[in-house]
This record gives C-alpha cells, sequence and structure tokens, in this order.
C-alpha cells in the first residue's frame, strides 16, 4: 500500500495566493460586470524593459543557429550572469563573493522552499509572524512540525510575533533555535530592518550555530531618501554574516521577471552546519550536491535576460519601473492615512500593510472590499496568526488601476 507523506495533511488544504483567486473566481462568477482590481498577490504587471526584451531576442536567435546554440549550462548559473550579480550586487556594497558562493535558479519562492531539505529534520526553526507562507509550509511538509492550532500555528515551529509595537521587526527568540527565517524588506508588512537590528540576528546565530536563512527580493525597493541610507540590502553587509547567513535574491519584482523567472542564492563558503557529533561541515558543497541533483539551471534566455538588467540601460529602465511602483505605494499610504487607516510599510517596499478598520477579521475585510469596491488584496491572517485583523495591498498594480482603487476607497 502506498503511504503519503502524513506531513501534508497538516497543511490546510488551499496555498494562500490560490484560495484567494478561487474566492475572486466566484465572485466574478456571480458579478460578472464587476471590475476587479487585483492588488492581492504581488504580481508585476509593467512590460520588461527594452533592454532585458533585446537582450532575449538576442539570446533567441543564439538558439536558432549551429554556434549559438546552447545545451544543458552550469547548474550554477553562466559566469557572465554570476559575475555581473558579484560586481553590481555585492562588490559594490563592500562584500566579496566567489563565483561558486553564487546559485542562479528559476525562483527565490523555490530555494526559499528548497533550503530546509539539506538541514536534519531535529532542527527547531523560527519564523517571524507575519511570514511568507513557504518557509512554513516546506518545513510543515518536511516534518520539523507537530499539527496546526486553530490559529494555523504549528506546534514545534517558533513564532517571532511581528507588531506594531516593534515596528515589525520581531525580538529574538527566547529559546534555541538552529534555522532562522528573516525577510527584509519584509514581506507582507514592507518593514525594514537596520545594520544593528541584523546585527543582533547575526550574533544570536553564530552564538547558537544557528542558521539564518535571508530572503532580499525586495531590496531594490529601499529608497535612496536620506531617511534609507545605511538601511542594509544585503545581510553580508553585517559583519561576520557569511558563516551564518545564506541570501535569496529574485529579479522576479526587482525587474519584472515573474512570468520570465530568474533568481539566485548565496551561499558563502565560510558557513557551516554541524554533524551529530559537533563536527562542523561546510554549507556550499552539500548545496551545490542538491542543486545538482535536482536542477538542471535556469533557461540560458532568462539569464541572458537577468545580465541585462546589469547593463547601463537596463539599470536606469528598471530603476524607473521600480519607481512607477512605489509612486504606486506613496498613492496607497497617503490615501488611506488620509481616510484615517494605521498603515505600515510601503516606503522601503512594494508592500501596504494596514489595520482593518473596524475590527473586522482580515478575511471580513477581504470579503467587504472585493463586494464593496471590488479590490482585491491580501487577509494579513494568510500570513500567521499575528496577521489577524491586518490586510496587505501591493503596489504592483497598474497606477491608473491603483489610483481607482484609491477613490473605491474613499467612496467606502
Ligand atoms: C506575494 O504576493 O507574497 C508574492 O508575490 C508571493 C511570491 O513571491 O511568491
Amino acid at each position: 500500500m502506498i503511504k503519503i507523506n502524513a506531513n501534508y495533511l497538516k497543511l490546510e488544504s488551499g496555498y494562500l495566493f490560490p484560495e484567494i483567486s478561487r474566492r475572486v473566481r466566484a465572485f466574478s462568477a456571480k458579478n460578472p460586470d464587476a471590475k476587479i482590481i487585483r492588488l492581492g498577490i504581488g504580481d508585476v504587471t509593467e512590460p520588461l524593459p527594452p533592454a532585458i526584451i533585446e537582450a532575449m531576442h538576442k539570446a533567441v536567435d543564439q538558439m536558432g543557429s549551429r554556434a549559438g546554440f546552447k545545451g544543458y549550462g552550469p547548474e550554477q548559473g553562466y559566469d557572465f550572469l554570476i559575475e555581473a550579480i558579484i560586481a553590481n550586487d555585492y562588490k559594490s556594497r563592500g562584500v566579496s563573493l566567489e563565483n561558486t558562493e553564487v546559485f542562479v535558479s528559476d525562483g527565490a519562492k523555490c530555494d526559499t522552499g528548497n533550503f530546509q531539505e539539506i538541514f536534519g529534520i531535529d532542527n527547531v526553526v523560527a519564523v517571524t509572524d507575519p511570514v511568507y507562507p513557504v518557509y512554513v509550509d516546506t518545513n510543515v511538509m518536511a516534518g520539523r512540525s507537530g499539527d496546526a492550532d486553530k490559529t494555523g500555528r504549528f506546534s514545534g515551529i517558533i513564532y517571532m510575533p511581528a507588531t506594531a509595537d516593534n515596528n515589525f521587526v520581531p525580538e529574538l527568540p527566547k529559546e534555541k533555535v538552529d534555522l532562522i527565517y528573516l525577510c527584509f524588506p519584509n514581506n507582507p508588512t514592507g518593514a525594514v530592518a537596520t545594520k544593528q537590528q541584523l546585527k543582533r540576528w547575526v550574533d544570536y546565530a553564530r552564538d547558537n550555530k544557528a542558521i539564518i536563512l535571508f530572503d532580499a527580493a525586495y531590496e531594490a525597493f529601499i529608497s535612496d531618501n536620506p531617511e534609507s541610507i545605511g538601511i542594509p540590502h544585503s545581510i553580508y553587509e553585517i559583519e561576520g554574516a557569511k558563516e551564518v547567513a545564506v541570501e535569496f535574491r529574485s529579479f522576479s519584482k526587482t525587474a519584472g521577471f515573474t512570468g520570465l523567472r530568474c533568481a539566485f542564492t548565496v551561499v558563502p563558503k565560510e558557513l557551516k552546519a554541524w554533524t551529530k557529533d559537533g563536527k562542523a561541515v561546510e554549507v556550499n558543497p552539500i548545496w551545490n550536491r542538491r542543486h545538482c541533483t535536482k536542477f538542471n539551471g535556469a533557461s540560458c534566455i532568462s539569464q541572458a535576460a537577468a545580465a541585462a538588467v546589469y547593463t547601463a540601460q537596463g539599470k536606469k529602465q528598471v530603476r524607473k519601473i521600480i519607481e512607477l511602483y512605489m509612486s504606486n505605494a506613496a498613492l496607497i499610504r497617503s490615501t488611506l492615512e488620509k481616510l484615517g487607516l494605521q498603515v505600515y510599510g510601503g516606503v522601503n517596499a512594494p508592500y501596504v500593510w494596514l489595520k482593518t478598520p473596524d475590527k473586522k477579521s482580515s478575511w471580513e475585510f477581504f470579503d467587504y472590499l472585493l463586494e464593496k469596491a471590488n479590490v482585491v488584496g491580501t487577509p494579513g491572517s494568510g500570513f500567521g496568526a499575528a496577521g489577524e485583523g491586518f490586510f496587505r495591498l501591493s503596489a504592483f498594480g497598474n497606477p491608473a488601476n491603483v489610483a481607482e482603487a484609491m477613490e473605491r476607497f474613499k467612496k467606502l
């Protein structure tokens, strides 16, 4: 008899975003004339900029010629992309990396989800609450938790509440934990962590022989304003972080690759995990082993496109799109603030996190907004128990739609 992995049965049947889509489809079916504005899932809406399209056309043409055709590439990614990543994202911030410390992939969701599998099942996992659900669900699937309680929290996982009182940057865990997931700029709250705050996490990990999985998918949205100077774009800006942290980056939100797919993960050579009897093991070759066994590399066309993000034209064009999304965020923030709502994020991140009005639950507000304004957002409780009573609006919409959504909020 074939047995199912019973850990999967501990999870709610639907992942958050497909569940939202299901509800929106049901609403649309009943209200076919409703002009729905989607500010739910953080999916980009602007077309890819010309520098990236040109690079892809060139790569496609090469694939059609005997001389330029490429079959399987290096599983870790092409050096032309890895070198551009290191020079632009790291060297420019004082972080030196070797090519073999960067692993190109087809998405940060997969990488943040997959990375846990190279660690033992008996590790204690700590996550912020609210949290990007992938970190929790993949650990549940792997068997690092017990069952969920009625708020959705799994036993065996340490939840670190991110609340308005701590500016959505949680305290260090009181318990001793082994694997810590952090995401800054944060999805869903839009909060950022300072160097001092990240240093406390790095010091904790060094003191406790723990590892931090640092999701920096939104670093490109840290603003250039004087108040944001000094907010780290990479955890490796913190001294000692290479010994204890893996960093995930993505071209999805930065450069509009949600449909195209390309991302990368940094696994420094200094990073160590431990055998049961306390012997140090380098994590980089283990991840390399896993990566080469389960992955054949990101498409060469996506990698050519990603390299174009780092050209002078690419940088300029991508920056313009980021500015467009961040002006959406500013409009959302200012409109909701004027309406008297409590609003967070949206300054260094493309998400605005708001307290639901009239003590509505997150899903009540979701239904209310969909019905009364035909606007889709994401219920905060979908990101964890501490997200209950909050709601997330994505700034990735088309500006005219975002403006229209804000007019509808004013009429509520
Ligand atoms: C989100 O809306 O939280 C993100 O788009 C999800 C993702 O990046 O997978």
